[in-house]
């Protein structure tokens, strides 16, 4: 019933077969709009053991994305939450959406598929239906800087898709003139960037021209500092916030409901992580209300271009984002 609600007041589409809402992405295909993280980067609060019965307990509460990597070292245990539930009968592996992601020390182009198999191994898939390059940084495996060119690692990936391994390719973490570049070079059109977006974070020019462009846009980290974080800064707003929580109170909601439904609002695709079952049930429930227009752009204004991620130890690396 809500989610007959949301197709008619929201005009979200629903996947054929699957409950979770989703959107439109370039080539055709269809993203659910809220992933289960599984990236334990920032909080480390989720030991790895536990990856697999999240991926349950979130397709138990209607998630059909899980975004995994290969830097997570946990897409044995993505791949066996989704068993467990295709076992269980409550899904199809063709209901579930997977996003994985190439590592920076596999970016050259002969390196990128076999990089794919091997997920897919682990995965116990025989494709993704998205796959990122997660950095534009190409790193040796001791983690040293390696020139090579993000255009060679997108040919990659374009041999992985027309291998029919992947359904859709994109990007993570790239700024707009790597975006500009990509789209003048690259035979396929990125279909995805996975950025930081955030209210302490907002992102406002690269997601408008990512948009622009018909890239969809995946937010990251997208409590922002609502949660705590392995930093030694803290940026407004906090999860008791009187603003957040004057808009809580307005729709019978969470602070971080809010958060994440502001980013809806903004026409993202949300990738909030939690290894809780409560709340990651909480973190999908978000389709039964919308803010205004007034209300985006006052959450937008506690922007400070505060990252919760310091990538900063690469800064010198070619191909260096921020
Ligand atoms: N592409 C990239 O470079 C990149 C970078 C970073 C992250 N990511 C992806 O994005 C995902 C999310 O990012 P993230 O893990 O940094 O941040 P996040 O999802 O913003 O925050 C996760 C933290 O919030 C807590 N939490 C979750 N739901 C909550 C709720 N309803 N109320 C209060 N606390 C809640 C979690 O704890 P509990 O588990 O205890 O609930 C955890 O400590 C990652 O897991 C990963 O999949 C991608």
């Amino acid at each position: 019933m809500l989610l007959v609600q949301a197709i008619l007041l929201f005009g979200v589409n629903l996947a054929v077969a699957s409950v979770a809402p989703s959107m439109d992405l370039n080539d055709g295909n269809k993203i659910p709009l809220v992933a289960l993280g599984t990236g334990r980067g920032t909080s480390g609060s989720i030991p790895i053991d536990e990856v697999r019965d999240a991926v349950l307990w979130a397709i138990e509460a209607d998630y059909r994305h899980i975004d995994t990597a290969v830097l997570y070292q946990d897409e044995t245990q993505v791949g066996q939450g989704v068993a467990d539930a295709i076992a269980k009968g409550l899904v199809t592996r063709e209901q579930m959406y997977i996003t994985t992601k190439l590592p920076c020390e596999r970016h050259a182009r002969e390196q990128v598929v076999p990089t794919l198999r091997e997920s897919l191994t682990r995965l116990g898939m025989d494709y993704v239906d998205l796959f990122l390059i997660h950095f534009p940084v190409a790193t040796k495996d001791d983690g040293s800087p390696d020139d090579i060119d993000y255009l060679e690692t997108w040919r990659g990936m374009e041999d992985a898709k027309e291998l029919g391994l992947v359904k859709s390719i994109g990007v993570s973490n790239f700024n707009v003139s790597q975006i500009d570049r990509l789209l003048a070079k690259g035979k396929v059109k990125p279909a995805v960037n996975q950025i930081e977006v955030h209210p302490a974070y907002t992102n406002e020019e690269l997601v408008a021209h990512c948009q622009n462009k018909g890239i969809a846009v995946m937010a990251y980290s997208p409590f922002g500092f609502l949660v705590p974080r392995n930093r030694t800064y803290v940026t407004p707003p906090l999860i008791d916030d009187p603003t957040l929580v004057k808009l809580a109170e307005k729709y019978g909601k969470t602070t971080g409901q809010v958060v994440l439904r502001y980013l809806i609002d903004r026409d993202m695709i949300i990738v909030p992580k939690s290894a809780n079952k409560e709340r990651l049930a909480q973190n999908i429930d978000l389709f039964d209300f919308k803010l205004t227009a007034d209300e985006v752009a006052t959450i937008n204004k506690f922007n400070q271009n505060s990252s919760v991620f310091d990538f900063s130890g690469w800064k010198n690396y070619p191909y260096y984002p921020f």
